[in-house]
């Protein structure tokens, strides 16, 4: 049987945010790999092998899928959201380049809704113009690389999404990010912070940068700068489709 290895984002939590192009790959999938939470996700039925595992494991993970597949398995490694986002598809390939017999596999990403444009809905329209994303982990690149990025965010007038803001392990650093926003964009800045977007825990708190604490954030957050022109309109938030 020839096996294939399909790289899928689950979306931001919602069942109505998976595409049905994954739902498609999952049912006619015969193991699902990846993180625990994340499997969790996926309902058990016969036929189907679950393989959860530890987050730190990314590269073992990649190396075990690509393996069943090239055994003749058909594997869905999947990730939250998009997996091209600070997930799976390229710890895939980063394995998958160092051994040309996982070269000719059958392989596909699919796409799935990111968080940052998940928590965008939900705030308004606050990515209207010029965005980018920053991961503010520091676990697989320096501090300084991350405040690079910050600064030049910042000069370029881009409204920014910051992913994994903060965790137990890494406490201090948003609150420096916030200090060096504060010092660069001025207290009147806004910023999004959504948390556990589409899932019932979902929670959307708009604050300016004087009000913002790292408190605010987990790593269940998405957080949105906007840019100098960002605003609210009532409710929502949004960033004016033209910038002077
Ligand atoms: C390792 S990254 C994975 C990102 C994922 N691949 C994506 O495209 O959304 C995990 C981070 O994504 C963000 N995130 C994922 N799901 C989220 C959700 N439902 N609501 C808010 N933030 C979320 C958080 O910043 C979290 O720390």
């Amino acid at each position: 049987m020839t096996g294939w290895l399909r790289i899928a984002g689950l979306g931001p939590g919602a069942e109505g945010m998976v595409t049905p192009e994954v739902t498609a790959a999952l049912a006619d999938a015969t193991d699902v790999v990846g993180y625990i939470p994340y499997v969790a996700r996926i309902a058990p039925r016969a036929g189907l092998t679950l393989h959860p595992s530890d987050n730190r494991v990314e590269a073992e993970r990649a190396r075990h899928a690509l393996d069943m597949a090239a055994a003749g398995r058909r594997v869905v490694v999947v990730s939250s959201g998009d997996p091209g986002v600070f997930a799976m598809a390229s710890a895939v390939f980063e394995v998958a380049e160092t051994e040309p017999a996982f070269h000719t596999l059958d392989i596909a990403v699919l796409p799935g809704i990111t968080a940052m444009l998940a928590a965008a809905a939900a705030a308004g329209a606050p990515l209207g113009h010029d965005f980018c994303a920053i991961n503010l982990s520091d676990n697989l690149k320096p501090w300084s690389l991350i405040e690079r990025r910050l600064r030049a965010g910042v000069e370029g007038d881009f409204a920014m999404a910051f992913y994994n803001p903060r965790s137990k392990a890494r406490p201090e650093g948003f609150a420096r990010v916030l200090d060096l926003l504060r010092d660069l964009c001025g207290s009147d800045r806004l910023i999004t912070f959504a948390r556990a977007v589409s899932t019932p825990d979902q929670s959307l708190r708009t604050v300016t940068l004087a009000e913002a604490t790292p408190q605010m954030a987990d790593m269940r957050t998405v957080v949105l700068l906007g840019n100098r022109a960002t605003r609210r309109a009532g409710r929502w938030v949004y960033t004016p489709r033209g910038v002077s």
